[in-house]
Formats: structure tokens, sequence, C-alpha cells
């Protein structure tokens, strides 16, 4: 019989590899394959660039429900949870959690719809220099994303 914490933790590992996977495909194939060659925001569009903010927010939600779901019971005193290495890197991870909801935050309510309506409109055309600020800064926070999202598996690749 399947119980609610298995049916947790399956939802908690596809939410955190979807989100990270994507992120990962982002920076490793379509962040260079567009990286200012002018591309017209249509194919930025089919790209993915505003629908991926969707998967992101819905695995947040996920991970909130079910990490908070699955931590619910592990502790009686806060003070002695925080006392014990487990509970440092568990508060630990949670912080560098909400790093990435803020990070996913001003990504996703500023560049996402900012970058594909002031990308260049047609093949060829250049981007003009504050969009391209735009997309340096959009990839600078989109890699301190990952960089956060990697060492929070690290920290439960060691929490135990
Ligand atoms: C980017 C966000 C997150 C990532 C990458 C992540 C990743 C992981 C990984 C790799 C595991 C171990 C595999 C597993 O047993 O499923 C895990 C377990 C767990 N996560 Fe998360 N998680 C995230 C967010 C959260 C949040 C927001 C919470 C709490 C509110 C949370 C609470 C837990 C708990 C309680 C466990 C079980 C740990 C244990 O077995 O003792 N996680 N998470």
């Amino acid at each position: 019989m399947l119980t609610l914490t298995q049916l947790a933790r399956f939802f908690h590992d596809l939410a955190f590899t979807t989100w990270i996977g994507s992120m990962i495909f982002m920076m490793l194939v379509l962040t260079p394959a567009v990286g200012g060659k002018g591309i017209p925001p249509q194919f930025l569009r089919l790209m993915g660039i505003e629908r991926f903010k969707n998967w992101a927010w819905a695995s947040i939600v996920i991970l909130t429900v079910t990490g908070t779901y699955r931590l619910y019971g592990r502790f009686y005193l806060f003070d002695l949870f925080v006392m014990t290495s487990y509970g440092k890197l568990m508060l630990l991870k949670i912080s560098l959690f909400l790093m990435m909801v803020l990070l996913t935050a001003i990504v996703s309510f500023n560049y996402a719809k900012r970058i594909p309506a002031e990308a260049p409109q047609k093949p060829g055309e250049q981007p003009t220099p504050g969009f391209l600020r735009m997309q340096r800064r959009f990839i600078s926070f989109s890699t301190i994303n990952l960089a956060l999202g990697i060492i929070i598996l690290f920290i439960m690749a060691i929490i135990r």
C-alpha cells in the first residue's frame, strides 16, 4: 500500500529534478544557443523562457508542500533540532531555497516578459545595449540560482 510519505518523497524528487534539470538545460543548451545572436522573440518564446517560469513556480510549491510534510514530526523542540548537524544543514538548505525563490521571483516578474518583448524583432537585427545588459543580468541571476540548487543537492548528499 502506497503511503503519503512515499508519495511526498516521489513528488519532492520529481519537483527538484524538473526545476534543477531545466536550469541545467537552460544554462548548458539554451543560453549558449541564444547568446547575443539576435534571435527573434517568437523563437525565444518557443524555446521556453516564459513557459519555464511556470514549471519553476509549480516546483517551488510542490517542494514547499512535500518538504514541509517530510520535515513535520522530525523535531519536537526547535532548540534541540538546531543543535544537531542534521538540523543545521536542513536550516541552511531552507535558507538557500528561500534565496532561490527570491531570485526566481526577480527573474520571472522582471525578465521573463521583457526579454522576449525587447529582443531584436527580425533575424540579423542587432540587439540594443540595454537588451544585452538585461540579458547578462538574467544569465547571472540564473547562474547563481543554479549554483544554489547544486549546493542544496550537495547538502542533501551529506546530511546523514
Ligand atoms: C531546491 C529545493 C530543494 C531541493 C533541490 C531539495 C532536494 C532534496 C533531496 C536531494 C533530498 C534527498 C532525496 C530524498 O529523500 O527525496 C531531499 C529530502 C528532503 N527535503 Fe528537500 N529539496 C528542496 C527543497 C526542500 C524544502 C523547501 C524543504 C522543507 C520545507 C525540504 C525538506 C526536505 C526533507 C525533510 C527531506 C528528507 C530528508 C531526510 O531524509 O531526512 N526540501 N530534498
